[in-house]
């Protein structure tokens, strides 16, 4: 059986798929992720990233208050990343990828949900956001399965959801 969760002890360890907090030792394997060919078109800045740009915007993510960045881990691989940049009090955008390794496996739904399940750990209520652009289906039907509003606006697809605790 898999067991779902964030590692907040070592027991948690044991579990085969959990959310982690990025840490600076990642930020080769962010870089990697980040361009990688469909994460370059699918994003909405398709241009290649430098080394020298990713370690400015890394470090300056991982000190950043207003954001959440995790790896999803499953089986003692990391197999993809999320993250969420906080923009007002309890409303942020997110932004995601899967190993290439391991898409169509289902894991961009899950790694969506132990994200909103993290969230909850800190917020009793939270706005989640995300721009999908029109060809990145596998992402619409994610948010859709997970009961986000989508709304189209100039050929972009969004979504939004307001999730609780008590829900
Ligand atoms: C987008 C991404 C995270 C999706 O993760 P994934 O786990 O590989 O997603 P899946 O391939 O399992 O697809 C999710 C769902 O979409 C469906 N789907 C995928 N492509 C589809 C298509 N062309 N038509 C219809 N349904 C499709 C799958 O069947 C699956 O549905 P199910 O859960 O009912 O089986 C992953 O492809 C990725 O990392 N892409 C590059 C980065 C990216 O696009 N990030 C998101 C930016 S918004």
């Amino acid at each position: 059986m898999i067991s779902w969760g964030i590692k907040t002890s070592k027991n948690m360890e044991k579990q085969s798929i959990y959310l982690r907090k990025v840490l600076q030792s990642d930020i080769k394997l962010i870089f990697e992720w980040a361009n990688d060919k469909d994460a370059r078109n699918n994003s909405f800045k398709t241009k290649e990233i430098t080394w020298a740009e990713h370690e400015t915007w890394f470090e300056n993510t991982l000190k950043d208050l207003k954001t959440r960045h995790y790896i999803l881990c499953y089986n003692g691989n990391d197999i993809g990343q999320i993250r969420v940049k906080i923009e007002e009090e309890n409303q942020g955008k997110i932004s995601y990828s899967i190993d290439k390794a391991y898409r169509g496996l289902g894991f961009g739904k899950i790694i969506l949900q132990l994200c909103e399940n993290a969230l909850l750990e800190e917020f009793k209520d939270f706005y989640l956001y995300a721009d999908v652009k029109k060809s990145n289906i596998a992402s619409q039907v994610i948010f859709k399965t997970l009961g986000y509003n989508e709304s189209i606006e100039n050929d972009v697809f969004k979504y939004n959801k307001k999730i609780n605790i008590n829900k």
